[in-house]
């Protein structure tokens, strides 16, 4: 045995670091309600005080931890805590966390049921269960991504093999030069993601037939031409910023008999659909083609973890299809081909520990509650002065002050002041200040505390 071997192995058997990697991750924990937010400049420049030239020597295993936890966990955005709204940022469930930990133990590869069965078993059991809460097609299959970012390419990526295939044209094969012309049909607020997996996929932004849209965000159905069997119609399930639902009832159905390829970029609001108060606003969207949401945003899992669904199988393998000899595929089912990556962590198996700890009740209840705390928000900005520039329909908010120099002033007093975090947007020509509730952390007392926190950062009392 090399003496490297024997550190690790006595690392191993005693436990000492891993004992207090739990430690520290406690210590961290317990800190984030009395943490900056956001990481102070000394913080910063405590994490950044890690560079040095890459050391001839290693450090014992416990020292290394320790560092990290001293120098770095400071600036680390606290956002597990009740008063983080920027971006779109799940909280994460403790049992999806514990989850985490034990797979990370475990060490899968997921690619292959012969590199790992358990992770395949998760994955089916996750495809039914995601299936059955979005009321999505039998034939729906699952694959788990980094995000709605590669989920979105992914459905993409079969919506494109297959409307090729269908002009008898093999993408995989034949490649885009000389391919029969698709059209991409979007909304002007498609979400950049998407926007991103078009130009990825050699489809071309410039190609994309943009649709107006209407004051949250939503496509105008009025508006989209007319479709047919060589175009992908992107659709969103909560928009980003005016947190809008598109009109999946008089689209969907239509685009299909025309052929076309639906895909919904539901990130944070497939979630809805899991939701007996909300399920309304995604009400027609089983007859998309293809659907992507994380669940590290409204499941609270953690980060990274998406979930691309298709309900024709043989495009996403096909799409995402990839051979070689020793990739050994059997009668069971690989994970890689439903996604674009071969190696991957198993992460269908902390959706699961998310979803058997909340049951059908719980996930309902978890987005209800962010949701609440979303109509809590408008109702006590509301009484406090501010602009709502959006009604909320889901978990997103807008608003602003009198002028754009003042919302700019309040986001910036209030990021300071370590109350809450939020950030700006551009709506409508507007500095909008931009709440997104998506931590199951967030009590009624983080919405009141953090509401003052924007009327002290407004009338100067910050
Ligand atoms: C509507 C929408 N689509 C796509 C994305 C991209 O998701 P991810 O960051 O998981 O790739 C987001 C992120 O906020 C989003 O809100």
């Amino acid at each position: 045995m090399t003496s490297l071997q024997d550190k690790m192995f006595a690392d191993l058997k005693d436990k000492q670091v891993l004992e207090l990697a739990k430690t520290r991750a406690f210590q961290f924990l317990d800190d984030v309600p009395t943490s900056n937010l956001f990481p102070t400049k000394d913080e910063i420049a405590s994490a950044r005080s890690l560079f040095e030239p890459m050391p001839k020597d290693g450090m014992a295993a416990i020292d290394v931890i320790d560092l990290m936890h001293e120098r770095a966990a400071g600036a680390a955005v606290k956002a597990v805590g009740g008063r983080y709204f920027g971006f779109v940022t799940g909280g994460v469930l403790p049992v999806a966390l514990a989850a985490r930990w034990l797979t990370d133990a475990w060490d899968q590869n997921a690619p292959l049921f012969i590199t790992s069965p358990v992770s395949t078993i998760f994955e089916e059991i996750v495809e039914i269960w995601m299936r059955d809460l979005f009321n999505l097609p039998e034939e729906t299959v699952a694959g788990f991504v980094s995000g709605s970012s590669l989920a979105i390419f992914s459905g993409l990526s079969a919506g494109r093999y297959r409307l090729l295939k269908n002009q008898g044209w093999d993408i995989n094969k034949q490649g885009l030069m000389g391919a029969p012309t698709l059209r991409v049909v979007a909304g002007r607020d498609a979400h950049a993601t998407a926007i991103k997996a078009v130009s990825l996929l050699g489809l071309g932004t410039d190609n994309i037939e943009w649709v107006d849209v209407d004051d949250k965000g939503c496509i105008r159905t009025d508006l989209i031409p007319m479709l047919d069997d060589k175009t992908i119609l992107l659709l969103q399930a909560g928009n980003v910023n005016g947190g809008g639902f598109d009109d999946f009832q008089s689209i969907c159905a239509s685009a299909r008999a025309a052929g076309a390829w639906t895909h919904v970029d539901g990130a944070f609001g497939l979630w809805a659909a899991a939701a007996r108060d909300y399920k309304h606003l995604i009400a027609g969207m089983e007859n998309a083609s293809s659907w992507s949401c994380d669940a590290h945003k409204t499941l609270n899992t953690p980060y990274d973890c998406g979930v691309i669904l298709c309900s024709d199988k043989d495009a996403l393998n096909s799409a995402l299809h990839a051979a070689g000899s020793y990739l050994v595929q059997g009668e069971e089912r690989d994970g890689m081909l439903f996604t674009p990556e071969l190696s991957r962590r198993a992460r269908a198996i902390e959706v699961w520990a998310a979803l058997k700890f909340l049951g059908r009740k719980g996930v309902d209840e978890l987005v209800s509650d962010l949701c609440a705390r979303t109509m809590q928000f408008q109702q006590e900005l509301n009484d406090a002065g501010f602009e709502m520039l959006i009604e909320p329909t889901f978990n997103q908010l807008l608003f602003a002050c009198d002028t754009d120099e003042e919302t700019e002033r309040v986001c910036a007093n209030v990021q300071a002041s370590g109350e809450c975090w939020v950030a700006n947007a551009n709506w409508k020509g507007r500095r909008a200040i931009r709440i997104s509730v998506c931590s199951w952390a967030t009590t009624v007392d983080d919405v009141t505390r953090s509401v003052t926190a924007f009327v002290n950062a407004r009338d100067g009392n910050a």
